[in-house]
């Protein structure tokens, strides 16, 4: 299996990262060091985790020097800061906390921006991130990110962005994908287009985990192959051409996430149809949890 997908940029990206969403921060930068250790050179985080100091701490300390890593936020891009003038004082605290003065990549974390207070939504940037896709394309020429990309975008969100004259294009997107929410259309329009998937909660959301392990599917394919349920998820993903970001504190489970091995053929075709032929689900429903009067996923045009 490739260990790395090339960008539009030509950037190389590992195709594994250790995902840091609810890593405790008593908790993440052992596993940061254990994952360095294991082999990988990707860390997934973003400012509304709330640890990238222990972080950043973490590959200090690890002893790998940072142009060996890659190193993505959606740091102070949070639906609060959407507005053009938050984006580059709030890049700046999360450069500070993660003790550099570059990413390599940067994301819009949800297409959806809020007010400051956090207690409504401004619909004009929510409808049409340009404005702050702009900043960001400025903060490509400062060098202070390599690569821009966005998150939770569907396809209609992903038609409308891409339909502007871009100076940098979105490199990925990254969304909820695993085996209940597989999301095959978006995966296909984003390839035609260039753009790579990251595949978040890629074991299922973490209510989810237990159950996706034991789907037979899996478990067949697992005991055909010598590996764990985990790693024939992980090999699927990244067989499908996502990055994939399997998110563990335990030691072993880190170490696990990274062993993959390539699916035969057949068995590939198996769980890809098998995922593709009930209907999709997802369990975390931002309108609701954020109280929107809109569905953000609704593929309907604006
Ligand atoms: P843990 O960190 O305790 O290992 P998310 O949807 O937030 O990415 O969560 C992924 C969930 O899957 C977490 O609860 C994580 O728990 C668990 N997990 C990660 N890797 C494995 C694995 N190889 N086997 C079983 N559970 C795993």
């Amino acid at each position: 299996l490739p260990s790395h997908f090339v960008l539009s940029t030509g950037a190389k990206i590992p195709s594994v990262a250790l995902g840091v969403w609810r890593a405790e921060k008593d908790q993440v930068g052992e596993a940061v060091k254990v994952a360095l250790k294991a082999g990988y050179r990707h860390i997934d985080g973003a400012w509304i985790y709330r640890n990238e100091q222990e972080v950043g701490q973490a590959l200090k300390e690890s002893g790998v020097p940072r142009d060996q890593v890659w190193l993505t936020s959606k740091a102070s891009l949070w639906n609060t800061f959407h507005a053009p003038e938050d984006v580059e004082p709030t890049l700046d605290e999360s450069l500070s906390y993660l003790g550099t003065d570059y990413l390599d990549l940067y994301i819009i974390h949800w297409p959806v921006a809020f007010y400051k207070d956090g207690t409504k939504y401004d619909r004009d940037l929510t409808a049409d991130p340009y404005p702050t896709w702009q900043k960001l394309e400025e903060m490509v020429a400062k060098g202070k990110v390599k690569n821009i990309g966005v998150s939770n975008f569907n396809l209609r969100r992903m038609q409308n962005l891409t339909a502007n004259p871009l100076k940098v294009k979105p490199v990925v997107n990254q969304v909820e994908l695993n085996y209940w929410n597989p999301q095959p259309e978006l995966l296909k329009w984003s390839q035609d287009n260039g753009i790579v998937l990251q595949a978040y909660s890629p074991l299922g959301s973490s209510e989810q985990v237990k159950e996706t392990l034991s789907v037979p599917v899996i478990k067949d394919i697992a005991s055909e192959m010598g590996i764990t349920p985990a790693q024939v998820i992980i090999s699927w993903h990244i067989q499908r051409g996502t990055i994939v970001l399997p998110k563990s504190v335990h030691p072993s489970r880190v170490e696990e996430n990274f062993k993959v091995a390539a699916l035969p053929k057949e068995a590939f075709d198996r769980l890809e149809n098998a995922a593709t032929s009930h209907p999709p689900q997802r369990v975390f429903n931002p309108s609701k949890n954020w109280g929107l009067d809109f569905d953000v996923f609704d593929d309907t045009p604006l």
